[in-house]
């Protein structure tokens, strides 16, 4: 049985602390941490036997019954604190993305050479069972080479202000998972991004120098070209389509809905619109995603998305923000270059 340490119990500390404690046999949840504690995440987290509830995660660090972490808190802090998880030899899953910041990443990168250590990147939509159909079709030939890859990722609604001004910017904040996404099913690298966009839903995001509209090519080192389209605001729920182009023919999938129900009337067909948001469109990707953590742990396997996994989007989206700032296509060599990288 493996102890886990939760540090960050906001939303998405207690998706992963509820999937661990009722759906992973394999992991117990020992302690969590978050300098908000109050009463209503005591009695939460006493309500999935968790009784060791610390407002400081250096307790989980000093544990040493506890063998892996899951960093789940603001952005902010997650290279400091996987740097101390690795130095106290926690195996670590941190929530995506490990910092704004390429030398942050660089020194989570140095900390895990030549260690033992499982670092896996939360980028769960590499678990979804619509975008991995699309992955095995095109690794396993049946579309031929891939020539075009069409990703559409749009919110039902914006985040909070205060969120957009520490977000990092759409692009590292929200097409963050489209670039894993790119990198996932083309198995290609990004040579160069061009990005346009604007702030068409809130002239506050707009006052907050971002945007909240936005398209993004990319040219791939195999020839393929990925197109991206963000919006932080949909009419119809959460929007989430890849379509995959090659020379054999195409895949695509289509949104998930709570039925499949279909009411045909007088007045016209119509459908369900897709589920609300990432919270129920990706429940069971984020299942998976732990599961794949505990399982790389337990039998002493790669995990699924590594450091450089994590670093490679980040590299994307400060090439997309240069290029909707400066106007031009921007090489991922030259945001390499900046960072002394390879
Ligand atoms: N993979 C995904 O689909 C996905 C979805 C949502 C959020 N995220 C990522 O997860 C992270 C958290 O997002 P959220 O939406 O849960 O935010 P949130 O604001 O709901 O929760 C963050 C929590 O971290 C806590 N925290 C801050 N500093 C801390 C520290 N030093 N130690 C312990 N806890 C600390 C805060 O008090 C808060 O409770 C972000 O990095 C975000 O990008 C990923």
């Amino acid at each position: 049985m493996l102890n886990i340490g939760i540090i960050g119990v906001g939303r998405i500390g207690r998706v992963h602390a509820e999937s661990i404690s009722r759906l992973v046999p394999e992991a117990k949840i020992k302690a969590i941490a978050d300098p908000l504690i109050n009463d209503d995440i005591k009695k939460w987290a006493n309500s999935i036997g968790i009784f060791e509830i610390y407002d400081d995660y250096n307790k989980i660090l000093m544990d040493k019954s506890i063998d892996a972490v899951l960093i789940c808190s603001s952005t902010d802090t997650h290279s400091q604190i996987s740097l101390d998880a690795i130095a106290k030899k926690k195996h670590v899953f941190c929530e995506k993305p490990i910092d704004h910041d390429v030398n942050k990443i660089n020194k989570v990168i140095d900390a895990l050479r030549d260690s033992k250590i499982k670092y896996q990147v939360g980028f769960n939509r590499r678990f979804d069972h619509n975008f991995q159909a699309v992955e095995d079709a095109t690794r396993n030939g049946l579309i031929g080479a891939l020539n075009i890859l069409k990703i559409t990722s749009r919110d039902p609604a914006p985040p909070p202000i205060s969120y957009i001004k520490v977000s990092g910017g759409i692009f590292l904040d929200m097409t963050i998972h489209d670039f894993d996404m790119v990198r996932f099913i083309s198995k290609a690298e990004p040579v160069a991004v061009f990005a346009t966009g604007a702030a068409n839903v809130s002239s506050e995001i707009g006052m907050a120098g971002d945007i909240d509209t936005a398209a993004v090519i990319i040219t791939l080192d195999n020839g393929c070209t990925a197109i991206i389209d963000n919006c932080r605001q949909t009419t119809y729920g959460y929007d989430q389509r890849i379509e995959a182009f090659g020379s054999l023919g195409q895949i695509s999938i289509s949104n998930d809905t709570n039925s499949t129900a279909v009411i045909s009337n007088s007045n016209g067909i119509i459908g369900e619109k897709p589920k609300y948001f990432f919270l129920d469109r990706y429940t069971e990707a984020y299942i998976s995603e732990i599961k794949a953590f505990i399982t790389s742990i337990v039998n002493d396997t790669p995990v699924l998305v590594n450091v450089l996994d994590g670093l490679k989007p980040v590299l994307m989206g400060i090439a997309a923000q240069t290029s909707l700032i400066e106007k031009r296509i921007v090489t991922i060599k030259e945001i390499e270059n900046k960072y002394y990288l390879r």
